[in-house]
């Protein structure tokens, strides 16, 4: 039995989660900041840092507090060391070192998109649902959909991964974020956008469905968010060095903002589904199926992605693995969930582990 407590503090919320054997959240705290970067419509990188290094102790002990657990309990400290804002991951690194170090526990850095992929094999202690057996997820197709990463994987296990494809300019997250700022709803604009969507015609509007070179496995964001653009405020005007545009979302009855949002969000759905098909297809072709399809990321938690990837899955006859609504977004118990399949194979890092600000995969 391994029990590990991680932490993420890779963006804007600062979380430690206790999980046990890689798989049962005993805890899974996360202390958003979203109030803090609302006023700046996104992450302030300063104020971030400073708010994990307000908050990550109270976060710690209410995460051992919940779980039911000490620290002398836990067998190793996991972080997530990478990719990220720098100045907000060295708090968590900062931290995970100075508790394995006092604890003389192991330190395991973990990659936060790794990580995602790891999310829809949790389960939650008090809801616990029957485990996924590797046997049956890998090898899998891996989806990352965040607010910084869009890409697909291979996985061959939770530590195997190679990459297949990614964004060539905004991740999806960023769109709905971008898009929802073009609406005027406030931050985080993906789940607003979402919550708005639903009141909304998908077919009022035909924006842009990305399909780049037709093998690609690439995503692009870029098109679709200039298309929103023009449709909320109008075609733009040079006027004297400046690019003005005729109108803004205030001009729009809130039915027109809703379509807009709906329309928005099936072209950003279609873009990730379609790359899901050409992935399983040139894989059938190739004579490797795959057993299931993975997500993981922010993204992961819109309504629209979850009942189209259902469909997708429903129809090609291959199982998905989707997050709970709680290990979506930015958490730690993916992090210590992840870090157990390293634990176990006595592959730990010492004290020179660096935060990075990139991935390496
Ligand atoms: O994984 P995550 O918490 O952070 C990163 O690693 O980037 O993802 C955050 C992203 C944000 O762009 C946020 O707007 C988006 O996930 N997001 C959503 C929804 N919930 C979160 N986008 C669309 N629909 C949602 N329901
Ligand atoms: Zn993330």
């Amino acid at each position: 039995m391994t029990l590990i407590l991680g932490l993420e503090t890779s963006c804007d919320e600062t979380a430690c989660a206790l999980v046990r054997d890689g798989r049962e959240a005993l805890s899974n705290i996360i202390a958003s900041q979203h109030d803090l970067h609302a006023e700046y419509g996104g992450v302030v990188p300063e104020i971030a840092s400073r708010a994990h290094v307000e908050r990550i102790l109270p976060v710690v002990r209410e995460s051992l507090r919940a779980a039911g657990v000490g620290l002398r309990d836990v067998d190793a400290i996991a972080v997530g060391h990478r990719p990220g804002l720098i100045g907000a991951l060295l708090v968590g690194v900062a931290g995970a070192k100075a508790l394995a170090l006092a604890l003389g526990k192991p330190l395991i850095g973990v990659d936060h998109v790794h990580a995602h992929l790891y999310a829809p094999l949790l389960t939650d202690a008090s809801k616990p649902r029957a485990p996924v057996s590797a046997e049956a997820l890998y090898p899998a197709l891996g989806l990352v959909v965040s607010g910084g990463h869009t890409a697909l994987y291979r996985c061959d296990g939770p530590r195997t991964l190679t990459r297949l494809g990614s964004t060539i300019d905004d991740a999806v997250g960023e769109a709905f974020d971008k898009a929802a700022a073009m609406l005027g709803l406030p931050h985080p604009g993906g789940p607003n956008l979402d919550k708005l969507a639903r009141d909304g015609n998908d077919r009022a509007h035909d924006f842009p469905v990305s399909r780049l070179a037709p093998d690609s496995l690439d995503f692009s964001y870029s098109g679709l968010k200039t298309s929103v653009l023009y449709c909320v405020r109008g075609a733009p005007v040079r006027d004297g060095g400046v690019t003005r545009f005729e109108r803004d979302h205030t001009h729009l009855s809130a039915q027109a903002r809703a379509d807009i949002a709906a329309s928005f969000q099936r072209a950003a759905v279609r873009a990730v589904t379609l790359k899901i098909e050409r992935a399983l297809d040139a894989a059938s072709e190739r004579g490797h199926a795959y057993r299931s399809i993975i997500v993981g990321g922010g993204v992961s938690a819109n309504s629209r992605l979850r009942t189209d990837l259902a469909r997708l899955a429903e129809r090609r006859a291959v199982d998905l693995h989707l997050p709970a609504m709680a290990y979506c977004l930015d958490n730690a118990a993916m992090i210590a969930g992840l870090a157990h399949h390293r634990l176990i194979n006595a592959d730990t890092d010492d004290l020179t582990l660096r935060a990075e600000p990139t991935t390496t995969a």
